[in-house]
């Protein structure tokens, strides 16, 4: 059963998310990789961009939605980086992490069919896409970031470049 907010809710609770998202991907926990870490910060630019047309109100503008596209679009090209990454590193995680890849874009691309039709609105998207970016990008990336800087390091060690 879907979750019913006011209005003023969804705004308060994006604001968090907004704020969550911003200091995790600036943290640079989820950035040893610069190739990924430079796809975070174009990311989170897309989302802040779209968090905020939703709450300054538009929600039925035509510019929200072009927003919520390109972020979704947005979205898949990232989720390409890191899986060329992932290959490259021989990521044991991989299969998994490109599992939780799959199912939250087919999720995105979805529900953005479906809010034309008048199922559900741009704010509850922004809610779902920004708590699961966090939830995502605090493990399955922290984890890739960790396996990617141990790689690194013990190249460096062997003297390798
Ligand atoms: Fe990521
Ligand atoms: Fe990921």
């Amino acid at each position: 059963m879907p979750i019913e907010r006011s209005e003023s809710q969804t705004g308060e609770l994006l604001s968090c998310i907004l704020a969550d998202v911003r200091s995790l991907m600036e943290s640079g926990c989820v950035n040893s990789v610069s190739d990924v870490g430079d796809h975070h910060r174009r990311l989170l630019e897309r989302f802040e961009d779209f968090v905020g047309a939703v709450l300054v109100g538009h929600l039925e503008n035509e510019a929200v939605d072009i927003m919520a596209c390109d972020f979704t679009d947005f979205l898949g090209s990232h989720f390409s980086v890191e899986e060329t990454i992932m290959s490259l590193l021989e990521y044991p995680g991989e299969e998994v992490h490109k599992q939780q890849h799959r199912r939250f874009l087919d999720e995105v691309r979805h529900l953005l069919r479906m809010l034309p039709l008048g199922v559900g609105t741009y704010g509850d998207f922004a809610v779902m896409a920004g708590g699961w970016l966090l939830k995502h990008e605090g493990t399955f990336d922290a984890e890739l970031a960790e396996h990617a800087a141990a790689v690194i390091a013990g190249k460096t060690q062997l003297g390798v470049e």
